[in-house]
Parts: structure tokens; C-alpha cells; sequence
């Protein structure tokens, strides 16, 4: 097989850019390891920039979301059980923010890619990408129990956290930074309305978030032990602790319910770089992981390959600027957002090792926060995120 640009891995980041390329007259063909409707299962966050409304709008990906997305023009943050602030975006930057399930953004990927004839290729097994520092890159792969070879120009790495094209960079030539935290999320889905906006909580028994998917669908997440396993867990633990944490007025509007779902996720921050290896591209998790505090996960993966997709029609027009500039380009932005989901994290979640010192310095934040207009404003521009 041959094609222009071969993409590993099918979430958002791989088929957002296969589709993205087709926009530019681009052809690739996308593998991936699981099949459609395990990726299609996995529940992700649900908070998009408005940039990243703009790309799926641009790229005429957005009819659904902008049919059922809910647009919101603050978050509140909690604290000490008492405390509200509500942020107000739209007034302090003049854009809002769009909850919208990821999983719902993948099957709107999913439904374009297939109505317009992608090649997207799931369920393969043994995937290695090989010779990218040569000009006639390629990826192998086992398909329906065939060994395929896929020659192309380009690979572009958007396997997620753990995938395999990360680790085609030789440690001599990259540079990882990491940084786990002593705690983990534990989430839920409840099909009962959610509250109106979405809630950020610290509290002395831990961090709290509502969020939400649709008018019947809510998503609450409470910060919990990294030992914990969700059979610690039953639905009367997990709604008692969620109350607990937030302010009496908003935890009287919670309308509990049993859990459709229920897992916990550890959080991490990491950033690889440079993100180019030769002809080797990473985008999206591959390259980079955000704690999910501040929902930035998605959003980094959408704006890597709208300037991957750039970079690479312009390459194919004659230019090879932009794609020689690809990973300082998206550096730029990522670690922007890896440091404002780090800052959000630390300001919100409690973190075992913290002296008395560490935790009232933590609350002054707070307290700072809701006082200074300025210093909401410096959250709400990153909330919403920088232009690209
Ligand atoms: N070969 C083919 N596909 C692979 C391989 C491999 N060796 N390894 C992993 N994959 C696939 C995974 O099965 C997954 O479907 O790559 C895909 C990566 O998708 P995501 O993990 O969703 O990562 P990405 O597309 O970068 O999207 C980033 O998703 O993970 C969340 O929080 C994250 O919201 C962010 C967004
Ligand atoms: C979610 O809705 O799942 C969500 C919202 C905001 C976050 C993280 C997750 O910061």
C-alpha cells in the first residue's frame, strides 16, 4: 500500500487530521489497534475551547455539536465548603466555552470519515514505523492476518499515551518531562440532570468537579486515593462525598442517581520534545498528557493538527517551512496548557505532602482570585484558550 501521510492511531487526533488533510487535497490512511466501537466506548472529558469549535466549524465537522453542545459563559469555583466564584468568560474575554463529550466528537469524526469514503483501518496488530529518517518512510502493521507494508511520505504518531511511535525516538534525541501526582479522579456518569454550569471544588476533603454531557446526562468526578479501586466505591459513598465538598446552595440542586459508569484515572503531566523525529510527526497524547483539570487533553490534540495539516499542505504546495517548524510551533501551545492544567491542579486538589504553610498559601489563591478581576482574567484567557 501507499499513500501520502500514514497516521497511527484513530482517536481524536488521528482522524480529526486524516480529515483535515482531506481538506487540503491530502490523502492518508489511518490505522488503529482497537476496533471502532471499543474506541467509540471510552468516556473522555467534555470541555472544548472555542478555538477548537472553530477548527470543527472551519473543517465542517460541527453540525451536531452545535445542535446539541451546551455554550457556557463561566464555570464557579468552590472552596472551604462556603465560598463561590463564578467566572465569567464571556464578560472577561468576550468568548465562551462549549461542553461536548469527546466521545460524542469521535462519533461525529467517525460518521464524517466513513461518509466520505476515509481510509481509516481498525483492529491491526504489530505496528512499527520504521525508516523515518530516510525519505522513503513506512509503517508495518498485521491486518485480517495479513503483514501489511505501508509506504508513504509522512507518519504522523497520534497513538495516544501509550502507544508505539513515541518510542521510535531514540533517548538520544528527546527530552521528557513528567510529573505525577500523589492522587487520582474518580468519575461518574449519572443520567440525571446536571447542574447548570460547571463546578470546580476544593475542600479539605478533597477536589470535586460537576460537569455535564447532556440535559439528562451529568458527570461528577471527586479526587480520590491512587490505592482506591472502584469497589470502594458505591454510589451512596461516592454522592455523600461529592456533597460533602460542595457549598451547601449548590449541593441541594445535585439530583443524584445510580452510576451508569464509574472509573478512576491517575493524573499526569508530560511533554516530549521535540515533538518531529525525522519524518516521524507526534500529535495529541502521544506527545503530551494534561491532568484533566482545566480539560485540556482534547483541546491540545485538536490544535497540534490543525498546525500539523497546515504544515503539511504546505509542504505539499512547495513550502517546507511550516512543517520544519511543526514541533516549536505546537510547543508553544502545549506548554501552555500543560502549565495552566498543573497551576489548576495545584490550586484545587489536596495534596497529601502539604504543610500547614502550603495549604492556607493555597486558599489565599483562592481568596486572591475572587477578589482581582485581573487575576480572573489571566484564568479566563487560559480557560478558554489562546488563539492559535
Ligand atoms: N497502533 C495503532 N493505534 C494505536 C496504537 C498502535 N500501536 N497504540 C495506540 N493506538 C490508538 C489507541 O487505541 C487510540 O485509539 O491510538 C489512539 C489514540 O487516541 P487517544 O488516546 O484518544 O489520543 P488522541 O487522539 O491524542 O486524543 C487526545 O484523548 O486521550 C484523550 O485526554 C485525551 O482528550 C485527549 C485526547
Ligand atoms: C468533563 O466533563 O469530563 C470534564 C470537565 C472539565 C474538566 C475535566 C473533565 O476540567
Amino acid at each position: 500500500m501507499r499513500t501520502q501521510v500514514a497516521i497511527v492511531g484513530a482517536g481524536p487526533a488521528g482522524a480529526l487530521l486524516s480529515l483535515l488533510l482531506r481538506r487540503h487535497g491530502v490523502e492518508s490512511v489511518v490505522i488503529e489497534r482497537q476496533t471502532k466501537e471499543y474506541v467509540l466506548g471510552r468516556i473522555r472529558a467534555g470541555v472544548l475551547e472555542w478555538t477548537t469549535v472553530e477548527v470543527l466549524r472551519r473543517a465542517g465537522l460541527a453540525t451536531r455539536m452545535d445542535a446539541e453542545g451546551a455554550v457556557h459563559d463561566s464555570v464557579k469555583m468552590a472552596w472551604r465548603g462556603e465560598d463561590l466564584l463564578s467566572i465569567d468568560f464571556e464578560r472577561l474575554t468576550g468568548k465562551p466555552m462549549m461542553a461536548y463529550g469527546q466521545t460524542m466528537i469521535q462519533e461525529d469524526l467517525y460518521a464524517a470519515a466513513e461518509a466520505e469514503s476515509a481510509n481509516f483501518l481498525f483492529g491491526v496488530s504489530d505496528v512499527t514505523i520504521n525508516d523515518v529518517t530516510t525519505d522513503q518512510p513506512w509503517v508495518g502493521f498485521t491486518a485480517d492476518g495479513d503483514e501489511v507494508r505501508l509506504d508513504c511520505d509522512v507518519v504522523a504518531g497520534c497513538d495516544g499515551q501509550h502507544g508505539v511511535s513515541r518510542g521510535t525516538i531514540p533517548a538520544a534525541v528527546k527530552t521528557e518531562y513528567e510529573k505525577a501526582y500523589p492522587f487520582g479522579w474518580l468519575g461518574i456518569l449519572s443520567e440525571t440532570p446536571p447542574l447548570p454550569h460547571l463546578i470546580y471544588a476544593n475542600h479539605e476533603r478533597g477536589f470535586a468537579l460537576c460537569s455535564q454531557r447532556n440535559p439528562m446526562l451529568s458527570r461528577y468526578y471527586v479526587q480520590c486515593s491512587l490505592d482506591d479501586s472502584v469497589d470502594d466505591w458505591s454510589d451512596d459513598r461516592f454522592w455523600t462525598e461529592l456533597l460533602a465538598r460542595l457549598p451547601i446552595s449548590e449541593a441541594e440542586q445535585v439530583v443524584t442517581g445510580p452510576s451508569i459508569e464509574k472509573s478512576i484515572a491517575p493524573l499526569r503531566s508530560y511533554v516530549i520534545e521535540p515533538m518531529q523525529y525525522g519524518r516521524l510527526f507526534l500529535a495529541g497524547d502521544a506527545a503530551h498528557i494534561v491532568p484533566p483539570t482545566g480539560a485540556k487533553g482534547l483541546n491540545l490534540a485538536v490544535s497540534d493538527v490543525h498546525y500539523l495539516s497546515e504544515a503539511m499542505a504546505a509542504h505539499y504546495a512547495g513550502d517546507p517551512a511550516p512543517l520544519d517548524a511543526y514541533s516549536a510551533t505546537a510547543l508553544q501551545r502545549v506548554w501552555s496548557s500543560v502549565r495552566f492544567s498543573w497551576w489548576m491542579t495545584v490550586l484545587l486538589h489536596r495534596f497529601p505532602e502539604h504543610t500547614a504553610f502550603e495549604q492556607r498559601a493555597q486558599e489565599e489563591d483562592l481568596v486572591y482570585l475572587a477578589a482581582s478581576r485581573a487575576a480572573q482574567t489571566s484564568v479566563a484567557e487560559q480557560y478558554v484558550g489562546l488563539d492559535l
